[in-house]
């Protein structure tokens, strides 16, 4: 009799054991299903620019946020390894192009091959002021024909949404601060400045006679961070001209003493007054403006959108939160103004904040902080 009853258990827990293996398989299958599912509902982006500061940020919180994300950029400012780190992020490998947009044979050859691409983030351009002072014609060259490239692409290739890079330049020295996207547009400062005017114009002219098309120009203000795993950065190649990497690579040692550019400016201490954005809530600013177009929220097919935070900051109260961040003591001295340099500009982003649903949220310290960590691991110092 008991040798029956316990056949009857061992019965039991077979078959329990034999549910609960279906049901596994069941469930294994059911995941497959669903994650290629949601492989097929990927939406393709193509970063133009990638590989540099704010396009491998952007593609990071893209491919974060379910995107396939393929990247054209010329490395013409930027490294390849920037891939290898964003994928060690992200555990995805964007598709890669050496591209040259401003080289619309190259680009339309390449996007042959991409066919199913539903909007694109327009980076790739070149961006020193000084330098564009000097060459100007290189500026206008690569800046002006990789917009017009990138347009006819879109129209080539049935590409409806671009989000493009524009920056706060196109206002000069606003009489009125904070600056509001009707802020009116003055005459550039430099090449650069006026290239990424000329673009807006370029844009505007396409969207009038082509009003399937859309485009989002976020006008950035200043940019600045790294992303916290320190894998990316920005990454100037020789002597920064930028306020953030000259201040790290002083702080690093690379280089000696940073010169404060003016202290007899109209602002409580006497230096220049910018509203500096972390990297990190700038790229979000690109995913929103995209899903913005995607969900078709649009009021007009080309919006501008101030991205700042805010708040502006002076040169010496940036310097000293970085001090506070970091614990580094800075080494600085002031010197004469900078040929060019505005006084004072912060952004009105509440556009941005009510119509984008975007803010920016990452505390100045933090970005300060991630931006020493990056400077630490590229200059390997512990
Ligand atoms: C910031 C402040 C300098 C270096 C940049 C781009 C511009 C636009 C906005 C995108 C200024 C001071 C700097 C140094 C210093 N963005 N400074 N010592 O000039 O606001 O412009 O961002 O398109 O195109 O170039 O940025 O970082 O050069 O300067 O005192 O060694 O830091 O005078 O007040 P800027 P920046």
């Amino acid at each position: 009799m008991i040798f029956f009853e316990i056949l009857f258990i061992v019965f039991v827990i077979c078959i329990f054991l034999f549910f609960i293996k279906f049901f596994l398989s069941f469930w294994g299958v059911f995941l497959i299903l669903t994650q290629n599912q949601y492989i097929l509902n990927m939406k393709k982006i193509l970063v133009t620019g990638g590989t540099g500061f704010i396009g491998s940020h952007t593609t990071v919180e893209l491919i974060q946020k379910g995107y396939e994300v393929v990247i054209v950029d010329n490395l013409s400012n930027s490294n390849i390894n920037v891939i290898d780190n964003i994928e060690k992020i992200t555990n995805k490998r964007p598709i890669f192009g050496k591209v040259d947009v401003a080289d619309k044979n190259q680009l339309f050859n390449f996007l042959d091959n991409h066919k199913d691409i539903e909007s694109i983030i327009h980076f790739a351009a070149s961006k020193a002021v000084g330098e564009s002072v000097e060459k100007p014609l290189k500026y206008y060259s690569n800046n002006i024909n990789g917009v017009i490239n990138i347009l006819e692409a879109m129209k080539h290739f049935g590409i409806k949404n671009m989000v493009f890079s524009s920056s706060c330049t196109v206002y000069g020295q606003p009489e009125q601060l904070p600056v509001t996207e009707n802020s009116p547009i003055q005459p550039a400062t430099s090449p650069y400045g006026n290239t990424k005017q000329i673009n807006e114009e370029i844009i505007r002219d396409f969207v009038a006679a082509n009003p399937d098309f859309h485009c989002i120009a976020l006008r950035y203000f200043n940019p600045i961070g790294s992303h916290p795993s320190s894998l990316i950065g920005e990454l100037p190649i020789g002597v920064p001209a930028n306020l953030i990497p000259y201040i790290t690579q002083t702080a690093a040692g690379i280089r000696e003493c940073l010169s404060v550019f003016g202290n007899d400016y109209d602002t409580p201490d006497g230096t220049p007054i910018r509203d500096y954005i972390d990297i990190i809530d700038l790229a979000n600013a690109h995913i929103a403006a995209i899903n913005r177009m995607e969900d078709n929220k649009q009021k007009k097919n080309l919006e501008f959108f101030n991205i700042g935070t805010g708040n502006g900051l002076t040169v010496l109260q940036l310097i000293n939160t970085f001090e506070e961040a970091t614990g580094v003591k800075l080494n600085y001295k002031i010197v004469g103004r900078r040929a060019g340099d505005i006084e004072k500009i912060w952004a009105d982003a509440s556009f941005a904040n009510s119509e984008l649903g975007w803010k920016a949220v990452v505390p100045l310290k933090q970005t300060l902080l991630n931006a020493w960590n990056w400077q630490k691991r590229c200059a390997n110092i512990e």
